[in-house]
């Protein structure tokens, strides 16, 4: 598939886009400054918190899994078997994980949750963090993935 180039102009800070990379979704999350930080109290409840599986390319095995700190691109297909997760962001108690849970991304087929970094919860289903995809800026606000 050819890559895609994308404009992030007008993402806001806490709103989230979705483009069409061969024929994945590809989720663009631009991060406000709590919802980095709430990556600090996931890092103790994620099953791999430090990206040491091979789900990102090197420059994205961070603790923000992302070129920019605020800026996350990622597969929105879950790493058990293949389901959307919901793409609307669902608080702790929405979320039914913990109370401590700051929320994240729920899989509706069986329950995968996934932090703002696209870290996968420990003890449920999905066995790895989101895919990262090859990505590179083409400028402060245009991304081209693949
Ligand atoms: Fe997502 Fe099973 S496909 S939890």
């Amino acid at each position: 598939g050819a890559p895609v180039e994308v404009d992030i102009s007008k993402l806001a800070p806490g709103q989230m886009m979705t483009v069409e990379w061969r024929g994945k979704p590809v989720w663009i999350i631009n991060r406000t400054q709590a919802q980095l930080a709430s990556l600090k109290v996931t890092d103790a409840k994620v099953s791999d918190p430090h990206s040491e599986k091979n789900q990102q390319p090197d420059y994205c095995k961070n603790e923000t899994r992302s070129i920019k700190p605020e800026i996350l691109v990622a597969v929105g297909i879950c790493t058990h078997l293949g389901c959307s997760p919901s793409e609307k962001f669902k608080t702790g108690a929405e979320s039914g994980v913990d109370a401590d849970w700051p929320g994240g991304f729920v899989c509706p087929c069986h329950g995968s949750t996934f932090d703002l970094a696209g870290r996968v919860y420990k003890n449920k289903p999905a066995p790895d963090n989101l895919e990262v995809p090859r990505h590179m800026y083409l400028g402060d606000t245009r991304i081209v993935i693949g």
